[in-house]
């Protein structure tokens, strides 16, 4: 079963045929919302809104424990969670869409491992490609199908959040060699691993990011929201089709 996880703008699927919603509980408390059953042109989804469907909860109160073990204990198997970033890399304009394949984590004090407590032996995940090559290879091929344009392969840097990075602190992650910047890719991607769900992101491209080209002089907000509200509808023909394939 494919789940897709729904981010900054994209808090409903349209277009859902045959939708039920499913209240999960967890040992790690409640997911962001009601998990939707539902069929995207005929094939079967989980839809998960990461911040909650009226977009309330922010990415640092994000419980990702529970929403990927919602999404593991009803049976999914694979994830494209649907991210909103900022563009580092010069090609990662406003608009763009990316598949990364690397990231590196900035947050700190989030929950961020399953594998905790007195009662647990201790316990590693493989990270070193934390995305699934499976689950990335279906994105791609499935933009490729519809004519979509979407960049393979690109460094995620994760922040804290909520607010938005200085211009320095942006000229640091590119110095590390993050090509875009968001604030909910981590602990997700971890947490899927541990879970032992196939994992890949799908980025959009909301803005560049602080003091980079348009936001030289600052981050437009209504800006972003303009951009999110114009790329939505490629992204649904896009996770339509991943479900399809
Ligand atoms: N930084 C962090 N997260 C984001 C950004 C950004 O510039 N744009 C959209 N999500």
């Amino acid at each position: 079963m494919l789940a897709i996880i729904g981010g900054s703008g994209f808090a409903k699927l349209a277009g859902l045929g045959n939708a039920r919603r499913e209240v999960v509980r967890t040992p790690y408390g409640d997911p962001s919302c009601a998990l939707t059953h539902g069929e995207l042109d005929g094939h079967p989804i989980v839809f998960l809104a990461r911040h909650g469907y009226g977009h309330t909860i922010a990415p640092h109160e994000i419980n990702y424990r529970a929403n990927v073990h919602a999404l593991k204990r009803i049976g999914v198997q694979q994830v494209v969670a649907v991210a909103t970033v900022g563009g580092i890399r010069a090609d990662c304009v406003a608009g763009t869409l990316v598949v990364p394949d690397q990231l590196i984590d900035y947050t700190s004090g989030r929950a961020h491992t399953f594998f905790e407590g007195v009662d647990q032996p201790v316990t590693h995940i493989d990270f070193t490609w934390p995305y699934d090559a499976s689950v990335r290879q279906r994105v791609l091929d499935a933009a490729r199908r519809c004519g979509e344009p979407v960049i393979d392969g690109a460094v995620y840097g994760c922040t804290q959040g909520p607010r938005l990075e200085t211009a320095a602190e942006i000229e640091r992650l590119a110095r590390d060699g993050c090509d875009l910047v968001g604030m909910t890719g981590m602990p997700e991607a971890a947490l899927a691993r541990e879970a032992g769900l196939a994992y890949a992101s799908l980025c959009v491209v909301a803005n560049q990011a602080a003091g980079r080209g348009a936001s030289r002089g600052g981050i437009s907000l209504p800006d972003i929201a303009r951009v999110l509200e114009a790329t939505m509808g490629r992204v649904r023909r896009l996770v339509a089709e991943v479900a399809r394939g």
